[in-house]
C-alpha cells in the first residue's frame, strides 16, 4: 500500500491492483478550534469523526449505485474507516462543485446586495477550483474550457450529475426531517473511457443541513440519518 496523498481529512493509498484506498481520519476542517466545513485548514480532532463520515458516505454512495449514477465507490470497511475506490483523474488540479438550495455561506457573502439570507435557490450549481492559496476561486464554464480544465460537454454532464445527486441527498435528508441548504461534491474522470464520476465523500463535513432552522453538526447529522 503506497501513500499517494495526505489530505486534511483523509489519506489516499494506492493498492496493488490499481484501486485507491481512502482512510477517513478524525481530523476536521475549521479555524481556531471551531468547525467550518468550508475552511481550508484542519482546526480540531473529533474522536469517531472518520468512521461517522464514512458511514454517511457509504450510505449515499450505495444509494447512487442502486440508481446507476457513476461514482468511484467499490466497497468500504467501517471498522477500519477505509473505502476502496476507482482511481480518478482530476480536472486540472481538482474542482469542487457546489449545489445550493438556500442562500447562505459564500453565496450570501458574494451576493448579499441582492440575496436575502436563507432565500430559496433552485439547485443552483457553482464550480470552484481547488486552490487553497487563492481561496478556491469560483470559475465559469468558459474559463474552464479556455484554461484546458474541462470541455463544455464535460461541464454540462457535471452540472446535470450535480443536480441529480444533490436532489437525491436532499430527498434522503427530508425523510428524516432535515433540510439541505447546500452541498459540495468532487468529480473526476474514471476508467478507460474517462467518464465523469462522483468521487471523494458525501458526509456532514461537505454539506449544511438544518432542522427546524437550526444547523446540524456532522456527527449529529450522521446519527439522525442512520437511525431508523
Ligand atoms: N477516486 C479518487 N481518485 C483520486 N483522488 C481522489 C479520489 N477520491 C478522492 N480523491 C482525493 O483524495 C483527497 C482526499 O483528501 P481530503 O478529503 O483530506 O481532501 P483535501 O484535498 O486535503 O482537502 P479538501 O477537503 O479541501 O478536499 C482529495 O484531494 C480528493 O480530491
Ligand atoms: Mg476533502
Amino acid at each position: 500500500m503506497n501513500l499517494v496523498y495526505k489530505g486534511k481529512t483523509k489519506d489516499v493509498y494506492a493498492l496493488e491492483n490499481g484501486n485507491y484506498l481512502l482512510k477517513f481520519k478524525d481530523e476536521v476542517t475549521g479555524e481556531n478550534g471551531v468547525f467550518d466545513p468550508g475552511a481550508n485548514t484542519v482546526g480540531l480532532t473529533i474522536e469517531g469523526m472518520g468512521k461517522s463520515g464514512l458511514r454517511l458516505t457509504k450510505f449515499f454512495f450505495e444509494k447512487l449505485k442502486d440508481l446507476d449514477i457513476p461514482t468511484h465507490y467499490i466497497n468500504s470497511s467501517i471498522e477500519d474507516a477505509t473505502m476502496t475506490v476507482l482511481p480518478a483523474k482530476m480536472f486540472g488540479k481538482g474542482v469542487e462543485v457546489i449545489c445550493r438550495y438556500r442562500a447562505v455561506g459564500s453565496f450570501l457573502r458574494r451576493y448579499g446586495l441582492y440575496a436575502k439570507e436563507g432565500q430559496v435557490l433552485d439547485a443552483y450549481v457553482e464550480v470552484t477550483l481547488k486552490d487553497d492559496l487563492r481561496n478556491d476561486p469560483l470559475i465559469t464554464n468558459e474559463a474552464l474550457e479556455m484554461l484546458g480544465i474541462m470541455t463544455k460537454k464535460e461541464y454540462d454532464v457535471l452540472v446535470e450529475l450535480t443536480k441529480r445527486i444533490g436532489n437525491i441527498v436532499k430527498d434522503e435528508l427530508a425523510k428524516k426531517g432535515l433540510e439541505l441548504y447546500d452541498i459540495k461534491f468532487e468529480f473526476g474522470r474514471v476508467g478507460d473511457d474517462n467518464h465523469i464520476a462522483l468521487i471523494d465523500e458525501i458526509s456532514g463535513g461537505n454539506m449544511r443541513a438544518y432542522k427546524d432552522g437550526e444547523y446540524i453538526e456532522p456527527l449529529k447529522l450522521e446519527e439522525l440519518m442512520m437511525k431508523n
